[in-house]
Parts: structure tokens; sequence; C-alpha cells
């Protein structure tokens, strides 16, 4: 079969290879992929934005089946016009994609099905808001949920902060028409818990934590996620099984329910609490680093995994016993300005594997090209084990532009 996988940062990177390690991939093909996932698929230069452009390739090149990786490309409906044209296709409609890109219908959706999460109210008037903020406790969490999403969530430690924050959303017209869902600040343990999910048949991944802060101890600013690891200690069987039923099975159903069912990966961002699991956001794909520790470990043949659910199958997957730990080389200066085209040498020296996040080929050298540059993942029988290889592996890489974490994964042996 041939495959097209739409995307090209570090998640892209790990779909590919997966799919490369199916016999029955007899050719594979990215859009547009970036200059690591080109030793394993043909790039073609389309932007995964371009739906029609993509549908006309798969229809010219014979594609029997195609993977999306970034949200965008749900967002503009791609899943919607390839099922229109009969091409097989895994990812979630445009309908189905609101649970990510709508704080709000996720919040309803959860509400309406009980599923635990953190209490909320939603609000478009500034007033309203304020009042209701003050009537509640600090921190208090607020979530832009509108158009310019991704302006995203803020924790205001002080009303004034608070105060600040809802001005912006609400009475700054540069923001666009939009809503706040403020929600009561919960602590505890993220991870995240993705599905393979087929309308109401769901299959689980291993768990994964990411570390979303730019710097050692979670200090800095929110990035995409500057490194990830597999297994969690402190989730354990029970966990495991209560997040399964209460809430990936439960929201699957509800999917259904509503009209809109889920095709795709289902995505949980979930935080032990001392209240128990409950659910911080959804997303409608793949997470970004999660998914280059978790693919991995897939034994199963992913052409064959990934058909299964674009066409409504009971998926099945096994999983290496193994543990995974990545570390992501990130330009200087990310998650604000950076500087594009260092020079990026001892690759070849590295063990472990290297997912590209975003690189370039430049007169023949590899240089850096985004903010996540790329992620060093090593496989190990002990998570200590594949810590210490990845971090060993990090230091192989030269390059005078970019940082890491140290401490991905300590969270695990706290
Ligand atoms: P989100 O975009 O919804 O994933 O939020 C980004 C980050 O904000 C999450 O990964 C959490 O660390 C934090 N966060 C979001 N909602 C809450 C909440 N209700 N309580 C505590 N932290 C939260
Ligand atoms: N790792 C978080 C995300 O993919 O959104």
């Amino acid at each position: 079969m041939k495959v097209l996988v739409i995307g090209s940062g570090g998640r892209c990177h790990a779909i590919v290879e997966a799919l490369s390690r199916s016999p029955r991939a007899e050719k594979i093909y990215c859009a547009p992929g970036n200059a690591g996932i080109a030793s394993l698929a043909e790039c073609v230069a389309i932007k995964d934005t371009a739906v029609e452009e993509l549908v006309a390739f798969a229809k010219s090149n014979d594609i029997g089946l195609t993977v999306v990786g970034p949200e965008a490309s749900l967002a503009v409906g791609v899943v919607d016009r390839f099922r229109e044209e009969g091409l097989r296709i895994f990812g979630p409609t445009k309908a189905a994609t609101e649970i990510e890109s709508s704080k709000d219908f996720a919040k309803r959706l959860m509400k309406k099905y009980d599923v635990p999460t953190a209490d909320y109210a939603t609000f478009s008037d500034f007033e309203e808001a304020m009042a209701y903020v003050r009537r509640g406790t600090l921190p208090t969490v607020l979530k832009y949920d509108g158009l310019a999403a991704g302006k995203g969530v803020v924790i205001a430690e002080t009303m004034e902060e608070a105060e600040a924050t809802l001005r912006d959303m609400l009475l700054d017209t540069k923001f666009g028409e939009g809503r706040v869902v403020i929600e009561e600040f919960l602590t505890g343990e993220e991870f995240s818990l993705m599905c393979f999910v087929a309308g109401n048949k769901i299959c689980p991944m291993p768990v994964a934590q990411d570390h979303k802060r730019a710097y050692d101890n979670d200090e800095g600013p929110n990035t995409g996620g500057m490194g990830a690891y597999t297994s969690l200690p402190f989730i354990t069987a029970e966990d495991h099984a209560y997040a399964m039923q209460n809430i990936m099975q439960r929201v699957a159903d509800a999917m259904v329910a509503e009209g809109t069912p889920f095709t795709g990966v289902l995505y949980g961002g979930l935080m032990k609490t001392p209240q128990g699991i409950k659910v911080i956001e959804f997303n409608a794909r793949f997470g970004d680093p999660e998914t280059e520790v978790v693919l991995p470990r897939l034994k199963s043949d992913a052409v064959e995994l990934f058909s299964a659910v674009a066409e409504g199958k009971q998926p099945v997957a096994e999983w290496s016993e193994e543990a995974t730990l990545g570390i992501v080389l990130a330009s200087k200066g990310y998650p604000g300005s950076y500087d594009k085209g260092a020079v990026i040498r001892g690759t070849e020296n590295v063990e472990s594997k290297i997912y590209h996040m975003g690189t370039a080929r430049k007169d023949g050298e590899l240089v850096t090209a985004g903010g996540r540059v790329m992620i060093v993942v090593a496989s190990a029988k002990t998570l200590a084990e594949a810590q210490r290889k990845a971090q060993q592996d990090v230091e192989r890489i030269e390059c005078d532009n970019l940082f890491h974490r140290t401490d991905i994964g300590n969270k695990a042996f706290k």
C-alpha cells in the first residue's frame, strides 16, 4: 500500500518511522516532511493545510492510506474532504476536532456525560466573568475560547492578574469575539493518555509525560514540549483502568451519541489529583513530543493498525515492555524569537533515535530551521537507563545555537 503522512515535525517523523517498519508500506510520502523524514519517505512540497492539493495528490498517486499529524490540517477539514472523495484517512472530522479546538465544547461534553474534570463556567461578558472570579478562590485558571486560541491558558495568582487577563481576553478587540472558560485550579501530576479511537472502539497507548516549561525544574515559559518519557511509575494499573473507563471510553461513546463520532487519536491530558484523575484538556491528534516516545514501543503493524481505525474497526496494538525517554534540543531563545540556520554536527555519533522537528539541509549540511529542532529518544529496560542514554547522546550533538533540559524524567524518581 502507498501511504501519505501529512505534517512535518518530530511527531510526523515518528509516525513515518512506525509506518516504515510495516512490510505493507510499499511507499511512504510525507507532505511537506522535513530533512530527517526525507531518509524514510519521499517528501512532497505541499502545505499541510492545502486540502485540495493533498486530495489531488492522494488520487493521482494511488494512496491507500493517509495519516494526519497536525491539528491545523484537521481544523481546515482535511478528513472531511478525503472522505467525500472516498479516500481512506486516519484522523477526526472537523466537527469531532472541536473536542480540541473549543474548550467550551469539551467542557460541556464532559459535564453532560459525567467525565471528571475541573469545575468551570463560560463567559463572554467581562463584568460577569470578574464577578465569578471574585466569588471563587485563587489561583484561578483562565482559558481563551475562540479564534485566537493558542493565546491560551493563564493561571492567575492574584485578582489583579485575573482582571488584566480577562480585560485582554474579553474587552480588547484585538482578540476578536471570544469567550473565556474559567476553571477551578487543580493540583497533581500531569500525564498523557492517548488512545486509538474508531467510534466507540478504543485501544490505549502507553501513558507518557510531557515537560511543557522551557527550563529545568519546570521554570520558564510554556513551550510545545521539551521532552517526554514512558512509563510512569506513579500511574498504577487501577489509575489506568479508571481513566480508560470513566474518561476515554466515556468520551468516545459520548462523541458517537452526539452525532460526531471520533476517528483517530484521542489525547487525554489528565491529572492525578487528590480527588482522583481528572481531565485538563483533550487533543484530537497525536501529542508532540509524546508520540516520539510512544510509537517506538509499537510492536504491531502500523499500516494495519491505522487502516483499521480509518475503517472504523476495533484497533488492536501490542507494545514492547521497555521504557523510553526523549530530550528536545531547541533553538536558543525558543519559545520566543530565535535564529535559524545554525549548523548541526555529530548526529552520526548518537546511538538513540533522532526525530527531526525543525531542521533543513543547506549546502549539504544539516541546519536548524525551527524553535524545536530535534528530539533524541533512548529506549532501555529501565527508565533510569533510558534517561542516562538519552542524556549521553544529547551531549554528542554539536551546535552552538541549541539548548535542552537536563531533568527530563526526574519526576518518575521522586
Ligand atoms: P491546556 O492548554 O488546557 O493544556 O493548559 C495548559 C497547561 O495549563 C496544562 O498543561 C496545565 O499545566 C495547566 N492547567 C490547565 N488547566 C488547569 C487546571 N484546571 N488546573 C491546574 N492547571 C491547569
Ligand atoms: N504535548 C502536548 C500536545 O501535544 O499538545
